[in-house]
């Protein structure tokens, strides 16, 4: 049996911060164990410009408590009117890493986001031409569309034109939920990856609703069926270096995901890096778990790893987290997978 495991520093690769008091309280969680994260631009009002990116990053950067090492990665979100020679200044400048994509309301401040894709065409070429990543959050919105569905009808109805009429754009397909988006990020040409979330590794559809609604577990895209998970869970332990992590961990304070309409996000910041090693344990591929969280997402972004390393160590008895993290807008609660888990980081 292994009980220890020396891997690199993580990173992660699609984070949520917010903004202010909850970013002060959230913002170690991650800094922790994390070496750095693409931040997430959906704040009220969205990070834009490149203006705005240079101010939230100076202010992540002022709430990062001493002696804590940690390099927030910037984003972009893209509207109907960026303007593609900020977002090239910003990249040209080391200020931004990718630029991140929202159908208009496909999730938490995805109001300003894109409704006709026609109109951000002149911001996608010029990513393509300068190599800069679009973050892509993977469905369509459409009523009609099944929300359980809108994952895949996503790849073939915009994801996959896209692709083939601008093959030269870097795209990630963020916390991809279903088996479609792993074969589709597996098998196409061109430059792809994709993101996997802790959470959807760890829970299905029948984990939000069987016995009773567990908000704590609602999510965008929200989880599917369970043989989703399995293919993720297949594909995140495969070492194919198209598949990271990103953990979409996503801050809500209790009285708004326990709510009659309950906001979407799970955080995982607190015990990522146990609860993965846990999974890739029963995966039988803790030897793959460093690729997955420390090695495919900078070779993907055109970085070098973390020189520092972490140790995840299995112990005995099971590990307890905390229950809830304690904010001044309220408490989070902390991802909680409902059984033991026995690995932590050292
Ligand atoms: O569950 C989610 N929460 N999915 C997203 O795409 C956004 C996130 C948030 O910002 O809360
Ligand atoms: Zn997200």
């Amino acid at each position: 049996m292994t009980s220890s495991l020396t891997i690199r520093r993580p990173d992660d690769w699609h984070l949520h911060l917010r903004d202010g008091a909850m970013m002060n309280a959230v913002l170690p969680e991650t800094a922790r164990h994390f070496g750095r994260a693409i931040i997430m631009p959906n704040l009220v009002p969205p990070v834009v410009t490149s203006d705005d990116a240079r101010a939230y990053q100076a202010r992540i950067l002022a709430a990062l408590p001493d002696g804590m090492d940690f390099e927030p990665l910037m984003t972009l979100y893209l509207t109907e009117n960026t303007d593609p020679e900020d977002v090239a200044a910003a990249y040209a400048d080391g200020l931004i890493h990718a630029v991140k994509l929202y159908p208009a309301g496909a999730t938490t401040n995805s109001a300003s986001g894109v409704k006709n894709f026609d109109n951000v065409r002149n911001v996608l070429e010029k990513m393509a031409e300068i190599g800069l990543p679009l973050c892509f959050h993977g469905e369509v919105t459409t009523d009609e569309v099944d929300i359980f569905d809108r994952e895949q009808v996503f790849l073939e109805t915009v994801l996959d034109p896209l692709r083939q009429s601008m093959p030269e754009l870097k795209v990630t397909l963020e916390h991809i939920t279903t088996s479609h988006g792993i074969d589709y990020v597996a098998g196409a040409s061109g430059d792809i990856a994709g993101t996997i979330t802790t959470h959807h590794l760890m829970i299905n559809r029948n984990h939000i609703l069987v016995g009773g609604i567990k908000p704590h577990y609602y999510c965008l895209p929200v989880a599917k069926r369970r043989e989703h998970m399995e293919a993720l869970r297949a594909a995140a332990t495969s070492g194919n270096p198209r598949f990271f992590l990103g953990t979409d961990s996503a801050p809500h304070t209790d009285d708004t995901k326990e709510n009659a309409c309950g906001c979407a996000g799970c955080f995982t910041a607190t015990n990522t890096m146990s609860l993965l090693a846990h999974v890739f344990e029963e995966m039988g591929a803790l030897d793959k778990l460093e690729g997955f969280s420390s090695l495919f997402g900078p070779a993907r972004y055109g970085l070098a790893p973390n020189d520092a390393t972490i140790t995840l160590v299995k112990e005995a008895a099971a590990v307890t987290f905390p229950e809830k993290i304690n904010t001044p807008v309220g408490p989070v609660t902390v991802f909680n997978p409902g059984h033991p888990v026995h690995w932590r980081v050292a």
